[in-house]
């Protein structure tokens, strides 16, 4: 469930099938009910009277006609932020904590990229949730709600189900539910940031907090878990409120980029070793590239990595062919060809 989803049934509750708005920043948004129901529960708006700018049905479809009601500013609201507010605690939606206490310790570019990781991850969080779901620690950037430690937060709330989410974590992320999930603020461009994850997790522990600590992983393996920061609170959101398996909320977010890396770990044990006059030769059947629907690639995203590989890519049935007329070599695990 998304805080949209609180949104429409209080609206239908009210009778209202149709709202509209002027308010350009939500009209611009991919996600218009979620967007109206954000600025509502950030305090921005309220849902009034009539039909200004705008109209939709519930189901976020654009139609020609007066709503019933607007989302915007008015004397007599409908339904305001503290209305939607209650209601949303009745529902599961867990805070994204991204723990900056190592943000001194990244060089200046590092700290850039870290600071458009927070702002992109506050658009997810807006995706799902609104902006109060969001905590920022140990660095007062503006961006969400900032606390001088996770574990300040965590006391204040006196929140106790909480996952770290660490790479090297002790548990697998298979869609455990949280009320609080943190998040390294750690970007890994230079140097070797190894295990600073389970080092803030250190600290938590030294402060008395009780956590679990998760890694999220695709099929058995980190390589393809793409590490930014707003694509692993995407992959936490999608799986813990929308419902969606871990391996399809990777997917969505996973870059190509990301997707090679896995597929140059997984083409190696795909391939057919043939030894023509005694030169090694590595080949992969061009069937191949439809066993890796899970992750994001296309098809030249294959012959690129089995190129860079060094890997020949043959029609099934060549293969089959040159497979035919060579001879197996049981001590070299390969196929000869000597003329
Ligand atoms: C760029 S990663 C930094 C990882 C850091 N180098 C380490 O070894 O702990 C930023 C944050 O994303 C989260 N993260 C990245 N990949 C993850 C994975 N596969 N499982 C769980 N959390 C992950 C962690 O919270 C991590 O602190």
């Amino acid at each position: 469930m998304r805080l949209k989803d609180v949104f429409v049934r209080m609206l239908s509750e009210r009778g209202i099938e149709t709202i509209s708005t002027n308010i350009e920043r939500i009209l611009e948004s991919d996600d218009v009910i979620q967007m109206m129901a954000v600025w509502i529960a950030n305090g921005k708006a309220n849902v009034c009277r009539g039909h200004k700018g705008v109209a939709f049905d519930l189901n976020g479809n654009r139609i020609d006609a007066q709503a019933q009601a607007f989302v915007g500013s008015c004397e007599d609201a409908m339904l305001t932020r503290e209305e939607l507010l209650r209601e949303a605690e009745n529902e599961f939606f867990p805070y994204i904590v991204i723990d900056c206490s190592f943000y001194d310790r990244h060089i200046e570019k590092e700290k850039r990229k870290l600071l458009l990781q927070i702002s992109q991850t506050l658009g997810v969080v807006r995706k799902f949730m609104w902006d109060e779901k969001l905590i920022v620690t140990a660095l007062d950037c503006g961006i969400g709600v900032y606390y001088p430690s996770t574990a300040e937060f965590i006391k204040e709330k006196g929140i106790k189900d909480i996952i770290l989410l660490d790479p090297f974590g002790e548990e697998v992320f298979e869609g455990q539910k949280a009320e609080c999930y943190i998040i390294g603020g750690i970007v890994d461009k230079v140097g070797n940031k190894t295990g600073w994850t389970s080092k803030l997790g250190n600290m938590l522990k030294k402060d008395g907090i009780e956590f679990r600590s998760m890694r999220i992983l695709l099929r058995g393996d980190i390589i393809g878990v793409p590490d930014r920061l707003n694509t692993i609170a995407e992959i936490i959101l999608r799986v813990v409120l929308d419902g969606e398996d871990v391996e399809s909320a990777i997917r969505r977010v996973q870059s190509r980029l990301v997707a090679r890396w896995r597929l140059r770990k997984e083409l190696p044990k795909l391939t057919v070793r043939i030894d023509v006059k005694e030169r090694p030769f590595r080949v992969v059947r061009k069937s191949d590239f439809g066993k890796f629907d899970w992750l994001n690639i296309k098809r030249e995203d294959f012959y690129e990595v089995c190129s860079e590989l060094g890997y020949i890519v043959l029609d099934d049935e060549a293969l089959e062919e040159i497979v035919k007329s060579a001879e197996w070599d049981e001590r070299k695990g390969r196929f000869v060809i000597d003329v």
